[in-house]
């Protein structure tokens, strides 16, 4: 077992901040690139800015993705936070095809030492329907399970949002749960949600 194995399994007590800083900075998540087809997810950059704005004009994004970033500069800071994989939390893909951006798909709640993590997804209004969120879901699982040895992927969608619980679906992930206005969504209404997962033995669904 390695030392930061060793501290994240026992909480070594008395380990001073910069060295429990030090041991996560070795745990961190290095930005990777995955490729599924035609499409590309690598981690975001400063130039997305205008077609990530663009995207969420949409009313279903803002509703269902609500980050709270709703001015230029909020959305300016946020995308920098997606950008920025250094605390080892998330791994924020933007899902692209050439120079196009189609949408995102997020790992973040990152915990290694649980081995387990969330997982969220937007489309642009544009490339909907196209399987494009079912295949990069798929695609950021299977790198997760593999290079992070996670044991468990969960995702929450609102129960008004069918959409969303189709890609779960997709992308082999088993309901388990309905949880009772569990989250307040963009539109200020806390919803129910459906409470999916993906285990690392369950089956790649293609
Ligand atoms: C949900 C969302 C990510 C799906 O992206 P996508 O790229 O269109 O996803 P896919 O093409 O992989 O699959 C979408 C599935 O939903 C289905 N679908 C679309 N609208 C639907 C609706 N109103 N009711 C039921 N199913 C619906 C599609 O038919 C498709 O299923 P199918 O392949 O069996 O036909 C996209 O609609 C979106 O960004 N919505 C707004 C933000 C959002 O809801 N994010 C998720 C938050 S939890």
């Amino acid at each position: 077992m390695s030392i930061d194995e060793a501290w994240y399994e026992v909480g070594v007590p008395g380990l001073d901040r910069q060295v429990s800083l030090e041991l996560r900075r070795i745990r961190a998540v290095e930005p990777v690139q995955l490729t599924v087809g035609e499409l590309l997810l690598r981690p975001w950059r400063e130039d997305d800015l205008t077609a990530v704005w663009t995207a969420r004009q949409d009313p279903l994004l803002r509703r269902w993705n609500h980050s709270g970033a709703d001015t230029p500069e909020e959305v300016e800071r946020l995308l920098a936070r997606w950008a920025d994989w250094g605390e080892g939390d998330h791994a924020s893909f933007a899902v692209v095809s050439g120079p196009v951006l189609l949408g995102s798909v997020s790992l973040h709640s990152i915990d290694l030492p649980q081995g387990d993590a969330e997982i969220g997804y937007w489309t642009v209004a544009a490339a909907r329907g196209r399987g494009v969120a079912a295949r990069a879901t798929v695609a950021v699982c299977s790198w997760a399970f593999a290079t992070l040895e996670l044991d468990r992927i969960q995702l929450f969608h609102a129960v008004e949002n069918p959409a969303s619980g189709r890609v779960a679906a997709k992308a082999g992930f088993t309901l388990e749960a309905r949880l009772r206005r569990s989250h307040r969504y963009g539109d200020g209404v806390r919803h129910d949600e459906l409470l999916w997962s993906r285990l690392s033995d369950d089956p790649t669904p293609w």
